[in-house]
């Protein structure tokens, strides 16, 4: 497919951008300041020019490395983080918080600005909204910080349709960012539709099912303490072994037709819609490179709806989160579902 550039608000970006999050946390060690470096030069170079990161990732690690590595291609990138979501630590050890007040948002964006070392961050996102502060009262702090020059737009992530068409009706929403890919189907109920109507981006993340379908991902019985995979029922039994005969029927369809299971997977959401652009994660240079090759290869559409049909809802075994934390806010077990 020959990409073109998707405009996320007034920034023309690479539809496929990186995501930046387990190059400091989430399923692994996190990397080396140097090699954050190497990801990030060899991104730019192939043309990636919308990163994603956000301040829970490594509590500032993230934002801080990142901040680091792009310095010297500042004017070339859009740098996209998110607040509203913070650890704490006590005496119970690590706390995470979501608070969507306006107060902290606010807060939460200035430290996300030094940690950057940046002036304006170009999309700033609300993590996960609390439920409690009225969404209208978010989208006027949101409004407030373009206002003061210090972000460029707003998004919100993983929000219903209703809740994104709030905050929109009281400051237009650049983006929102949800999970989409072949095995998490959600947004297309209702969100995609409201951004295309709405022309907001819908932002997809975790375009690899975190790994799992593009063969990135270990046995569940090798994740370590903190893998945020350990928690998700389709990492366990019995939906794990069930999931592992469909990714191996990707692969017999991608092989066949000269790709690769993420260069599919990539394709794929991409192909959704134009309102799409997708931010898959990597902390591999080989793999970096195998992704954006993407962008020149012709991916039929015979081939998409075929991986379609194979791997969807209904296919799928095994929700996407524990269904005892779903919908909880406040709690460590929901704030594990990054
Ligand atoms: N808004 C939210 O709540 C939220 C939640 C989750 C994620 N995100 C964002 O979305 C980004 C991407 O999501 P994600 O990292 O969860 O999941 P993902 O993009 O679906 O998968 C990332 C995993 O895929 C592997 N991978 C990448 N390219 C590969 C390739 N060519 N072949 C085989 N494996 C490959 C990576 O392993 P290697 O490192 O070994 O390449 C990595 O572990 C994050 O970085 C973050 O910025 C946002």
């Amino acid at each position: 497919m020959a990409i073109q550039t998707r405009n996320v608000g007034a920034f023309p970006a690479n539809p496929i951008g990186l995501g930046c999050m387990s190059l400091s946390f989430g399923y692994g060690p996190a990397s080396s300041s140097q090699h954050i470096k190497s990801v990030i030069e060899l991104a730019v170079d192939l043309g990636v020019n919308f990163l994603d990161t956000a301040a829970v990732y490594g509590d500032g690690h993230n934002e801080t490395e990142l901040g680091k590595a792009i310095a010297p291609y500042r004017s070339q990138v859009a740098i996209c983080t998110k607040g509203g979501m913070t650890a704490t630590y006590n005496e119970k050890g690590r706390q995470r918080k979501i608070d969507s007040r306006p107060e902290v948002i606010r807060s939460n964006c200035e430290d996300s600005l030094k940690r950057l070392g940046v002036d304006v961050i170009d999309l700033y996102y609300l993590h996960r909204w609390d439920k409690v502060t009225p969404i209208e009262d978010v989208a006027g702090a949101m409004a407030d910080l373009i206002t003061a020059g210090k972000i460029k737009g707003y998004g919100l992530s993983e929000v219903s349709a209703t809740t994104l068409r709030q905050a929109h009706n009281t400051h237009p929403v650049t983006a929102i960012q949800s999970e989409y890919s072949l095995w998490t189907r959600n947004p297309e109920i209702a969100v995609l539709p409201s951004c295309e109507e709405l022309d907001i981006t819908l932002v997809a993340f975790s375009p690899f099912g975190r790994g799992f379908l593009a063969y990135g991902s270990p046995d569940p019985s090798e994740f370590e303490e903190k893998d945020l995979r350990r928690v998700m029922p389709r990492f366990q039994a019995p939906y794990y072994e069930k999931n592992l005969l469909l990714r191996n029927q990707l692969k017999d369809l991608t092989e066949a037709a000269g790709l690769t299971n993420a260069q599919l997977l990539l394709a794929w959401v991409l192909q959704q819609s134009p309102s799409v652009v997708t931010i898959p994660g990597t902390t591999r240079l080989e793999h970096l490179s195998e992704n954006m090759k993407t962008q020149s290869l012709n991916v039929s559409n015979q081939v998409l709806e075929e991986a379609s049909r194979l791997i969807n809802q209904h296919t799928v075994a095994g929700e996407r989160y524990d269904s005892v934390a779903t919908g909880q806010v406040g709690t460590e077990r929901f704030q594990d579902q990054l």
